[in-house]
């Protein structure tokens, strides 16, 4: 067996903190950094002071560090052309180009590309002009939705119930170019619940994960404003294993195979945020990259050794991973005021009595305490022989966890927990 490998892990949330932590678990992994990380990656890896898109630094660390393997999580990198400038030099790197990662940061390549390879999505129309996009949705029926093809730090997607307020909406993103100068695309509206297919991607070769379900709404009952993930849980009982294979098939191979033909090969995660419909599976968006909470919930259930996985995806070689029959319910915990504004810097107390496992996506650490540093702080996992006792565990795990400052959603889960 080879050892002593040396990994770069390149973000600072949660996602990333699983990736460590999953890495970590390798017995030929033997030096884990993570740039820049965050105060609970440091207990795991040596965290590096680059910015996920200081391309030149990162290229230049892994050089002169020898790192044996790179793994981007975040966008931001992504789109900087990180995967670019490591595949140039030569450095193994898992993650796409920034030419295929417009997967996720163009919704309109996105939807083109689905329109012309007949991958099931909402019907979609895109629009420059003001007065020709409020035409086209007065020919729609209620609920409209209204998402801005660009960058917008999620909040670019309204689902307006009514005519005024598909109005506003348009007027704030073509006339008033709240996000910028980006064009805007109408969809129909998709009903069912949805969920999370990551699938790990090397050309037209798919290696499927398992699923997950994330609770994107800041409240209870899926009530308030959209965040990046308030919590996941991982199987997800209501896709069976006939509508998952349906998904794999018709959705996410012929997804990656549409990139290769396309001229731009995808090597990295494929996420796909599914909805299942009375017409099967359909795709609400791509995203190029581990989703940010399903990873939390997703990679404590891989049995197989991820560095063995991550090369085997990057060299096109045949995997089959082994997972847990275990599920897996992780709740956020989020500073009061997230997704608006928050206060930071309050110490968080009672870490050490959790039994399950903490993944940090924004703390800061001083003098041995942990504190609050972001929106979302800490994310808390607990396993379970099912999702109810998965649940039950990290219901007692969260009661441990001492911080004025933070709240978190008491429903992660309910719609399977019956
Ligand atoms: P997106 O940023 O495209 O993932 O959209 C954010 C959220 O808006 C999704 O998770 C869905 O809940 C909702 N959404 C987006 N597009 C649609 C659609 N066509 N029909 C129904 N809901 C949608
Ligand atoms: N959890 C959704 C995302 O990572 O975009």
């Amino acid at each position: 067996m080879e050892a002593g490998k040396k990994v770069l892990v390149i973000g600072s949330g949660g996602r990333e903190h699983a990736i460590v932590k999953s890495l970590a678990k390798s017995p030929k992994v033997e030096k884990i950094y993570c740039a820049p990380g965050n105060a609970g990656i440091a207990l795991d890896a040596e965290c590096v002071n680059l910015k996920v898109d200081d391309v030149e630094g990162i290229v230049n660390f892994a050089q002169r560090h020898n790192i044996d393997l790179t793994v981007i999580g975040p966008e931001a990198a992504l789109v900087a052309g990180l995967a670019d400038a490591m595949n140039a030099v030569g450095c193994k790197v898992f993650g796409p180009t920034k030419d295929a990662a417009s997967i996720e940061s163009s919704k309109e390549f996105a939807k083109q590309l689905m329109v012309k390879y007949n991958i099931p999505t909402a019907k979609y129309e895109s629009f420059n002009d003001y007065d020709k996009a409020y035409k086209y949705v007065q020919t729609l029926k209620a609920p409209y939705v209204i998402k801005y093809d660009g960058l917008a730090a999620g909040k670019g997607v309204v689902i307006a119930q009514d005519l005024e307020e598909a109005d506003a909406a348009l007027k704030d993103m073509l006339l008033h170019h709240k996000f910028g100068t980006g064009k805007v695309i109408i969809e129909e509206f998709l009903q069912g619940p949805e969920f999370s297919f990551m699938c790990m991607v090397s050309g037209d070769k798919v290696y499927p994960l398992e699923l997950a379900q994330d609770h994107k709404r800041a409240y209870d009952g899926d009530q308030g404003p959209n965040t990046g993930g308030m919590g996941a849980y991982s199987p997800v009982p209501f896709v069976s294993p006939e509508m998952r294979e349906k998904a794999l098939n018709e959705i996410m191979i012929p997804t990656a195979k549409a990139l290769v033909k396309e001229g731009v090969p995808f090597t990295g995660v494929l996420y796909g945020g599914l909805i299942l419909t009375d017409e099967g599976p359909k795709v609400i968006e791509f995203n190029a990259r581990f989703g940010d909470p399903e990873t939390e919930v997703v990679l404590p259930r891989l049995e197989s050794d991820i560095f063995d996985f991550f090369n085997a995806v990057i060299d096109g070689k045949d995997f089959i991973p082994q997972w847990s029959h275990d599920a897996v319910i992780g709740v956020v915990l989020a500073s009061k005021g997230y997704p608006g504004q928050y206060a930071k810097g309050a110490e968080i107390k009672g870490l050490d009595k959790v039994n399950g496992e903490v993944f940090h996506m924004g703390t800061f650490s001083k003098e041995g305490k942990f504190h609050v540093a972001g929106g979302r702080v800490l994310m808390v996992t607990a396993h379970g022989e099912d999702l109810p006792d998965a649940n039950a565990n990290v219901r007692k795990d969260i009661e441990w966890i001492e911080c004025p400052d933070l709240f978190h959603r008491t429903d992660i889960g309910k719609a399977v927990l019956k």
